[in-house]
């Protein structure tokens, strides 16, 4: 696709690997609705900052109303990133935590994807990429209800990429390994360091993925640090 002045929504877009893509599409000429709970720290002509919960069906309305408000309808690109983890025992985990997980990382992707689908078909053409994780592909130990909603994602996105393809639209899938964001504040066992990957490196890694050619589909892209313990 050629990216220049077609319309996106990213979400996650304050901080991390949501902010890093919406400043790569901002410099590829892509107008920009970046929605999240706060604020996000883009000051552009072609950005606006939507805030919003992605775990609310309400919300997601709303914002998508706002965001064709701005921008118009015809929205060809959505990042579905926003999510969180928390890490703990499964038998200790609690039930909040475990639902939070779900409405953020799972909900969402069909709450937004819903509304951009009819958009896109209108188009002829839309690329819906979502973000999920190596947890999306592994377990990992104290980390089961987080790895739930990755392979989710998974599931989703390869049922929706065979539902979709048809209508001129992709689905691809971003499985990135560790990398140096804010997701990891509130975990005792690992901390966010400069040996994990940069989130500049995942948005330029989806910005390739958008500007791919017509019938060239990725599906699944795993990324990792080559080296996570730094150089031996
Ligand atoms: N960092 C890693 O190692 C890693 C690895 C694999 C996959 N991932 C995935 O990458 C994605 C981005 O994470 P990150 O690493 O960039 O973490 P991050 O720095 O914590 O950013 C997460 C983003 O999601 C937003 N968000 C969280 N809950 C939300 C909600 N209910 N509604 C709207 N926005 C919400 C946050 O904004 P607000 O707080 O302002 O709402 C923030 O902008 C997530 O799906 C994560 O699971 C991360």
């Amino acid at each position: 696709m050629k990216l220049a002045d077609k319309i996106a929504i990213v979400t996650g877009s304050s901080k991390g690997i949501g902010l890093a893509t919406a400043k790569k599409l901002l410099e590829k000429g892509v107008k920009v609705a970046g929605w999240s709970r706060s604020a996000t720290p883009i000051k552009h002509p072609n950005f606006t900052s939507v805030q919003v919960d992605v775990g609310s069906y309400d919300e997601v309305k709303k914002a998508f109303g706002q965001t064709i408000q701005r921008f118009g309808e015809e929205v060809a690109i959505l990042i579905n990133n926003a999510g969180l983890g928390f890490e703990g025992d499964f038998e200790s985990l609690a039930e909040e935590k475990w639902h939070l997980m779900f409405s953020t990382n799972v909900d969402s992707i069909f709450y937004c994807t819903q509304l951009v689908i009819p958009k896109m078909k209108n188009l002829g053409e839309g690329h819906i990429v979502n973000i999920s994780s190596i947890a999306g592909t592994n377990g990992i130990a104290g980390m089961a209800a987080y790895c739930a909603t990755k392979h989710a994602v998974r599931g989703i996105s390869h049922a929706l990429f065979k539902e979709l393809r048809n209508y001129g639209i992709k689905v691809s899938t971003v499985y990135p390994g560790s990398t140096q964001t804010n997701f990891f504040a509130d975990f005792t066992s690992v901390a966010s360091n400069e040996n994990m990957m940069q989130p500049e490196d995942i948005a330029l890694t989806i910005a390739q993925l958008l500007e791919t050619s017509a019938n060239y589909l990725p599906v699944d892209i795993e990324v990792r640090p080559l080296q996570p313990k730094g150089k031996q």
